[in-house]
């Protein structure tokens, strides 16, 4: 296309490079190849640096990704302010080897989409300040980006699917269910009332001292429950599946959290051992976490699903779950929502795991997405600060409450 139109412009004496700026001209030309337009994505919500560049197809040219997890599990938790150190020491580094492997020049760039909201305030800051000074130097759009508007519309890089689509968002940070029915368009079903099932499972690890198993010095605590869960019995122990009260589709992980530490107490006594050793029974907890978690939020699914139907909220050909967040990459936790799905007649996507925790990719793609609608789309001097809370969509979580839908009883043989 890029050679059909240089060859179609009248004068030999323009060089290429001056054709290629030409606004006409929607196709770069990179090393070689010739590309749509192109967009930068820069992400520092919480602990990852991350930096990708997409085309306008949803092909990853180029990408880079700091992880800090290695550093916050040893200090036992995120400290907002070494984060936003270690993001302000990598920036520069992972923005440039992402344009590097890309190939693409920074005037080349069509826009840069960042992650402005919701997230850590340090943490964003240093994106968001980054990205302003990288659009001013180099005069290109800027594309605030939700971060969990990015994380549910990762899916459409890989699989075609339309809006709209219900998607389920864990991760460390978050817990929610909504219909997402455009770029910019999502109806909230449900939320945390408390803390992610992210943080829970981290929590848990750290109680459990998981980072001096041999197994799972290097691992997230949700990475290590998952592990050591497979060779674990989980009948050993019974958690009660949170607000089993509730017809809504909010979540709570705090009680459950609560419960386990109880456990774990009542076994370190038994065992006669301190706070710090590792239990003989940890798997068996791992497994019994595992499972709880999972059912719950199958069961919050279930209920939005249901909700969703007596809305006409959902296509009747193929309607769609997308689970994605950090959490997702959990299999044990897709082999619950699959039982969900199955039940209901829904199919159900989940980006690769890769992609289901935070990334500079991700951030790209909603950019990419943005551009396409023509929707969010800022010229460089714009003046925008980060929210570290934002809501996702229209808040519907009162109405689903109020339909109060009792779920039928599916089995939940994982
Ligand atoms: O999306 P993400 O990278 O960052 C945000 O929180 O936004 O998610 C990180 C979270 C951590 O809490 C980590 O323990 C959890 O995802 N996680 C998992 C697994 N891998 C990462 N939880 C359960 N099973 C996993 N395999
Ligand atoms: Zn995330």
């Amino acid at each position: 296309m890029l050679l059909t139109s240089v060859t179609m412009l009248p004068s030999k004496t323009t060089n290429i490079h001056r054709l290629l700026q030409l606004k006409h001209l929607s196709r770069w030309l990179v090393s070689g190849k010739s590309y749509s337009r192109l967009v930068l994505g820069i992400e520092t919500s919480c602990d990852d640096t991350g930096a990708a560049v997409l085309d306008e197809a949803g092909t990853v040219l180029g990408e880079s990704l700091h992880s800090q997890k290695e550093v916050h599990l040893r200090a036992g938790g995120i400290i907002p302010t070494v984060a936003q150190k270690l993001h302000r020491e990598h920036i520069e580094l992972v923005v440039n080897e992402a344009l590097e492997r890309s190939g693409v020049d920074p005037s080349q760039l069509t826009a840069v989409a960042t992650t402005v909201k919701p997230g850590m305030a340090l943490s964003l800051g240093i994106g968001l300040e980054f990205s302003q000074r990288f659009v001013r130097q180099n005069n290109k759009p800027f594309i605030p980006i939700h971060h969990m508007e990015a994380h549910a519309l990762t899916v459409r890089m890989f699989e075609p699917v339309s809006f709209p689509f219900l998607v389920l968002l864990i991760s460390g940070g978050h817990s929610l269910l909504a219909v997402a029915r455009g770029v910019d368009d999502f109806l909230l079903l449900g939320h945390t009332l408390d803390e992610a099932p992210g943080d829970s499972l981290d929590k848990v690890a750290r109680r459990l001292s998981l980072i001096r198993h041999p197994q799972c010095s290097t691992l997230s605590g949700g990475q290590a429950i998952e592990l050591l869960a497979k060779d674990g019995d989980r009948t050993r122990f019974s958690f009660r599946t949170p607000m089993g009260q509730s017809y809504d589709c909010c979540f709570s992980f705090a009680g459950l959290r609560n419960q386990i530490n109880m456990t774990i107490m009542k076994k370190e006594a038994e065992e006669g051992i301190e706070c710090g050793t590792l239990l003989s029974c940890v798997n068996d907890i791992a497994a019994a976490t595992q499972h709880t978690v999972a059912c719950h939020l199958a069961k919050r699914t279930h209920r939005a699903i249901l909700f969703c139907k007596a809305n006409g909220l959902l296509p009747s050909l193929c309607p769609t779950l997308v689970l994605s967040g950090g959490v997702a990459s959990n299999q044990y936790i897709r082999k619950a929502l699959r039982i969900i799905t199955d039940s209901t007649g829904l199919c159900l996507l989940c980006p690769p795991a890769k992609f289901c925790t935070d990334n500079g990719v991700m951030i790209a793609w909603n950019g990419v997405e943005r551009l396409r609608e023509g929707t969010g789309i800022l010229p460089p001097n714009a003046d925008i600060s980060y929210e570290p809370k934002a809501q996702l969509g229209v808040d519907l979580t009162a109405a689903v409450k109020a339909a109060a839908i009792r779920l039928p009883s599916v089995r939940m043989k994982i």
